[in-house]
């Protein structure tokens, strides 16, 4: 049976503003490679070739940054959904490129450390009519929520106020084409959306078999700013040093990957770290777990735990920056004009902390 693949990158990405209200909250890199990507490359490992890439408002960009597919060795297909109605809408939008194929939907902005493979093989071999990974979290209110007796899903709420159990539905799911009804049966929750949820626990109400697989290796949803280091911590955690860029006077202590084009002068770099293509660092220590994209400069400061998009400058910072994401062709700079004053030009919606 050949699966088709179906990732949902539409979504305003609200919870990541502002750094979504220019781009599209799947393209911000983690470890230097957008979140994307990460799913692309799951579908493919899993052997799944024909991709569907559900996009919103960000369409030209997912598109611009993913192509054809030509990359990864895949065939993929844009399908615009006309507005964010949900995840079950998104599927109906997807119908006639799904055609009667079982497929695998994942949201773009999820990471799963260990893959899909071994699960897309379970799913084909045990064949039921849907298998989702779940997870046990401490904050079960933000996600879907399952009850399970052994492996078979008993019950399914979309953020209940009072969860039953401490399993977090993950954003990756497996369907055969039964789930096409039930998205049309059900109504707009709350939110106004049409949830996966609410259809999965159709597809159990009429007496279909739900499979659950409980994910034990790290699993995240990258739509906040906290989850989106952690992924970046995590992902940088497996990090292989390699130093391709040049190096002059420094220090280069753990795995620290410099990436073709980038220079490093009189710095100390405490890895993991990665520092992108063509990125100048100069007079600076760059702490573990920093994530610093292509093109971009730091110098004569100190950055830990965070993350910095293309083109952005870092200069004579005198605090030491943790916990940040840096957007692109951002400017933190000291000025040296009278008078003597802070002087911010700052998006909506964006968070600046000072000491
Ligand atoms: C969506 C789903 C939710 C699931 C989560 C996983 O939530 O509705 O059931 O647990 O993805 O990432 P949303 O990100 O739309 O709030």
């Amino acid at each position: 049976m050949e699966l088709k693949g179906l990732i949902l990158s539409g979504g305003t990405g609200s919870r990541l503003r502002p750094i979504t209200h220019t781009s599209a909250k799947q393209l911000v890199p983690v470890a230097n490679k957008p979140v994307l990507y990460y799913g692309i490359e799951a579908l493919r490992n899993a052997g799944i070739s024909d991709i569907g890439i559900v996009v919103g408002e960000t369409a030209p960009e997912i598109e611009a940054a993913v192509g054809d597919g030509s990359n990864w060795d895949v065939n993929i297909t844009y399908i615009p959904q006309e507005a964010p109605l949900g995840l079950a809408h998104a599927v109906l939008t997807a119908e006639d490129f799904l055609g009667d194929s079982s497929f695998v939907m994942y949201l773009g902005d999820n990471l799963l450390r260990d893959g899909i493979e071994e699960l897309v093989e379970s799913f084909v071999s045990n064949s039921p009519d849907a298998l989702i990974l779940l997870q046990e979290v401490p904050n079960p209110e933000s996600y879907g929520v399952a009850e399970c007796e052994g492996s078979e899903v008993r019950r399914l709420v979309e953020k209940p106020k009072d969860p039953r159990s401490n399993l977090a539905l993950v954003g990756i799911y497996m369907f055969t084409p039964e789930i096409f009804q039930c998205a049309r049966e059900i109504k707009p929750s709350a939110r106004g959306e049409l949830e996966i949820t609410d259809a999965i626990q159709c597809l159990i109400d009429q007496g279909r078999r739900v499979e659950s697989h409980v994910v034990q290796g790290w699993w995240k949803d990258t739509g906040k700013l906290e989850d989106m280091l952690e992924a970046n911590r995590l992902i940088l955690d497996a990090l292989e040093g390699d130093i391709r860029g040049k190096v002059e006077s420094s220090e280069i202590h753990g795995r620290v990957v410099i990436e073709d084009g980038a220079r490093v002068s009189d710095c100390t770099i405490r890895g993991p770290v990665i520092i992108g293509e063509n990125a100048y660092v100069h007079d600076s220590y760059i702490g573990p777990y920093t994530s610093i994209y292509y093109d971009s400069e730091v110098g004569n400061s100190e950055i830990e735990h965070s993350i910095i998009l293309e083109q952005s400058k870092v200069i004579d910072l005198r605090g030491r920056m943790e916990g940040s994401l840096i957007g692109k062709n951002v400017q933190i700079i000291r000025l040296e004009q009278r008078p003597r004053a802070y002087r911010f030009m700052v998006g909506d919606n964006s968070w600046i902390g000072i000491i």
